[in-house]
């Protein structure tokens, strides 16, 4: 069985990978040694179907016993890999790095491991020597689980994504800020939703100067969010782009790893949602594919992707966050040809940011590497 450290376990990311990790029964598939940036010397946590006993943390930042594994899985975040991974690679280490941050993403080293759409380039890159596989942007990963059937027949000219990011792409701290807004707006206009007679335009005034006299706590964004949207999500490029929707570009042709590259281009925006991205595509066929034709390639690709009829009922029901979170389906629907011509495709498309769109491309690329 082979012997694999864990990073970053306690994290969201990574506690969603614990969870992943004990509904597969893969601890009973690897020898986990568990890591603490804060807490070495403390007891390592168990999980259900581990063989050996849990014994003590070990410290993330010591070279040394890092240098002993074969391979290691970290969710611990950007700052970690870049302060440990070439500390590490200096001391000769020469095994295999699993990790979920952006840091490494784009590095000629790295392949981006979503196993369902690329398991080609990553078996390539096991037998080539690779030995770093990050996991790619949630947004785009979500995307490829949905709409790869398409690109890999070689179908999409080019792409567009306006995406509906959830507050969880931030992080933790970011989903506690979005459910504190949500809380203080209620509170301020209790008194006259409780009264179904109130002047409705006297709560949206109220709410509003709430969302702009600073009532909201806006630590995490920037700026309030509930009740509102910010249509920028990470850096800003200064070239008019978020690094966001840079990383839609970049990342979906590496995946792919594309002969000629394909233009995708996005506009990222974050609104009040929790864990479930969802995105509206406009893609360019390279031909005009009948729509039952496109249906069935998409549905065909994997067994996640669900096409969700074109119908308001389906639409409702099925392609929503609330329908997505939590669970490993990633819903396509709202299919249709738009009135530009026939090679023009809409689409509409939902992941649960977490576990697509994060810990399972990891998780199964462990598996990969250490089956
Ligand atoms: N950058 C993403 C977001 C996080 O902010 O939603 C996942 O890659």
């Amino acid at each position: 069985v082979p012997t694999v450290g864990l990073i970053g376990w306690r994290g969201m990311v990574g506690s969603v990978l614990m969870q992943r990790m004990t509904e597969e029964g893969d601890f009973a598939k690897v020898n986990p040694v568990f890591f603490s940036t804060s807490n070495a010397g403390g007891d390592a946590p168990v999980y259900a179907g581990m063989d050996a006993e849990p014994g003590t943390l070990q410290d993330a930042y010591d070279i040394e016993t890092l240098a002993q594994l074969p391979v290691i899985v970290t969710t611990q975040g950007g700052d970690y890999t870049s302060e440990v991974y070439p500390k590490l690679r200096a001391a000769g280490w020469d095994g295999i790095w699993i990790d979920a941050a952006s840091t490494l993403r784009m590095e000629d080293s790295s392949i981006i491991v979503l196993d369902p759409v690329n398991r080609n380039v990553i078996d390539a890159g096991l037998a080539a020597g690779v030995k770093e596989f990050v996991g790619g942007n949630c947004t785009v990963s979500c995307m490829l689980m949905g709409l790869g059937g398409l690109f890999k027949a070689g179908l999409v000219e080019w792409g567009t994504a306006m995406t509906y990011q959830a507050a969880s792409g931030g992080g933790a701290r970011h989903m506690r800020e979005l459910l504190n807004q949500f809380g203080v707006l209620a509170g301020s206009v209790g008194t006259e939703l409780a009264d179904p007679g109130s002047a409705i335009l006297e709560i949206d005034r109220k709410i509003l100067q709430a969302q702009r006299d600073g009532s909201l706590d806006a630590t995490q964004f920037g700026v309030p969010l509930a009740g509102s949207l910010i249509p920028w999500i990470d850096k800003d490029l200064e070239n008019g782009m978020s690094k966001e929707e840079w990383k839609a570009g970049a990342e979906t042709n590496k995946i792919l790893r594309t002969q000629q590259r394909i233009p995708f281009d996005s506009l990222c925006v974050r609104i009040g949602t929790l864990r479930s991205h969802s995105q509206a595509l406009t893609l360019k066929l390279t031909q005009d594919v009948p729509l039952e034709e496109i249906e069935q390639i998409i549905a065909a690709d994997n067994e996640w992707v669900s096409v969700v009829p074109n119908t308001k009922e389906d639409s409702m029901r099925d392609l929503t966050p609330i329908a997505v979170t939590g669970s490993m389906t990633i819903p396509v629907g709202r299919l249709r040809k738009l009135e530009m011509g026939p090679e023009y495709l809409s689409a509409f498309t939902v992941g649960d940011q977490l576990l697509w769109g994060a810990a399972e491309p990891v998780r199964r690329m462990l598996m990969i590497a250490t089956g």
